[in-house]
């Protein structure tokens, strides 16, 4: 699948199949995270990744989760601002890394769907909480994988009112 088409056709997955993820997907997805570009290439982020049915089982009860309980991948995309070279960046880096884990996911065939955790404080702390993340990294997001049980239609969105040529 070139770029443009994967861009294109992503859609979020929200059922998956009992089948894993296999080891080489979930590498590739992760590098092509680490991969992102990030503010002076800071790279100000972590991933926790989950498998275990009874850790993923924990995340269904957020609200509107339920379904998490049939994807057999979750990783926690989470920011270090100490790590961070220019303040204030680290929520547009791990965005960048995130969203090339939702394509990179499309592009193998794996659906994936972005769960928000971050800027909601008691998700933030949900997440510290199961996962035992320490105190100086902010978990941010959340993203759910599996083999897809559902492959909803591309949806076109360019919408010309949008766009505001030399100025608004
Ligand atoms: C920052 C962010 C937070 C999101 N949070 C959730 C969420 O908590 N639960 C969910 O089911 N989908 C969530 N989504 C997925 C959006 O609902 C989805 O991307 C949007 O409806 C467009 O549909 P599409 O991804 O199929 O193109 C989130 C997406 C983003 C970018």
């Amino acid at each position: 699948m070139d770029t443009i088409d994967a861009l294109m056709t992503r859609r979020s997955i929200r059922a998956w199949t009992a089948d894993p993820v296999p080891g080489e997907q979930r590498k590739t997805i992760l590098e092509a995270a680490m991969n992102a570009p990030s503010a002076a290439d800071a790279r100000p982020w972590h991933f926790v990744t989950m498998d275990d049915p009874d850790i993923i089982g924990r995340f269904t009860t957020l609200g509107g989760t339920e379904m998490l309980q049939h994807a057999t991948l979750l990783v926690l995309v989470c920011g270090e601002v100490a790590r961070e070279i220019y303040p204030g960046f680290w929520p547009q880096d791990c965005s960048c890394a995130a969203q090339n884990m939702q394509l990179a996911a499309h592009d193998l065939g794996i659906g994936c769907v972005w769960i928000a955790v971050y800027p909601l404080e008691e998700r933030v702390e949900f997440c510290r909480r199961v996962l035992g993340v320490p105190g100086e990294i902010t978990p941010f997001a959340l993203l759910a994988m599996g083999v897809p049980a559902e492959s909803p239609e591309p949806e076109y969105r360019y919408d010309p009112v949008r766009l505001h040529h030399n100025g608004w």
